[in-house]
């Protein structure tokens, strides 16, 4: 169908590219998914509605909204129940593992009853910023370990920084025991390697558009792309050419358009592994 000629069928969306303006029309099942977003940041409490519309007009066809500490796990669970294509994921951040309580444990258990509750994070180890003590981040990435487990659920891990501890604690633990993602991945091939034996995904963000990504962009172009998921973990790292905005779904687009050009495949392509990849790893169906 040529660009603009027609309004597009109900099979059909238009995936729009801010940068150049090129629009180009792809299949329901061709649709990105934004694997990581937080949409109940306050950042968005002005426009969300807009957002949400400028995510559908860019083919993310579903967003995956992930929680940080626990009122904004039972936002995502929220959002959620509000709009179908959003799914949750809960828990608690590294950076406020001081905040994980048997209270607020026992509430996500509770929590995660939603069938809308896809997996269990986003958890794991931030040596960078060091928000909590090292002992509790520990602590708490093993409790969110045995929670995923319990309930049969993926896990979404952070890692910023803490690369040979996180694999030595999803080594000890089974992290992947259900499958997981490594979201925003900052690690080298090996270690991709390694998650993936370990039933991990790599996910990829804003950074990996950006100048001095060599890492990711090796990683990116050399794992599999049954393994590969694309996200924005807006608002924040928004992604070339969009860089140092506030990030969000929409953008899903640029992270998937560098990945397309490194594995030398049509963004449909890429659009429809990447999808594929997140509804089998979170259960999201059709
Ligand atoms: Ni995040």
């Amino acid at each position: 169908m040529a660009a603009g000629s027609n309004s597009p069928s109900p099979q059909s969306v238009f995936l729009t590219n801010n940068c150049n303006q090129r629009m180009i029309s792809v299949p329901k099942h061709e649709m990105l998914i934004d694997s990581h977003a937080h949409l109940q940041d306050r950042q968005f409490s002005q426009d969300l509605e807009q957002v949400m519309q400028r995510a559908v007009a860019a083919g993310i066809g579903k967003i995956v909204c992930v929680g940080y500490d626990y009122e904004t796990s039972r936002e995502a669970v929220a959002l959620a129940q509000k709009y179908e294509q959003v799914y949750a994921v809960i828990g608690v951040h590294p950076h406020d593992a001081n905040t994980l309580t048997a209270d607020v444990i026992s509430k996500l258990y509770s929590l995660a009853r939603d069938p809308k509750v896809v997996a269990i994070g986003e958890t794991g180890l931030d040596f960078y910023r060091d928000l909590s003590p090292r002992e509790l981040q520990r602590q708490a990435f093993v409790e969110h370990i045995k929670i995923a487990a319990e309930l049969y659920k993926p896990i979404v891990i952070h890692d910023r920084d803490a690369h040979q501890e996180v694999m030595d604690i999803v080594k000890k633990e089974k992290a992947g025991r259900n499958q997981g993602v490594m979201h925003c991945y900052s690690g080298h091939l090996p270690m991709a390697i390694d998650l993936m034996k370990e039933g991990f995904y790599i996910s990829f963000a804003g950074p990996l558009t950006y100048k001095n990504a060599h890492k990711a962009v090796e990683v990116a172009s050399r794992v599999t792309l049954e393994r590969i998921l694309v996200e924005t973990d807006c608002p924040y790292l928004a992604p070339e050419p969009v860089r140092g905005k506030r990030n969000e779904p929409a953008n899903t687009l640029h992270v998937a358009e560098k990945l397309a050009q490194l594995r030398q495949k049509s963004l449909a392509e890429i659009a429809y592994q990447t999808s594929l990849n997140t509804s089998r790893l979170f259960n999201l169906g059709n």
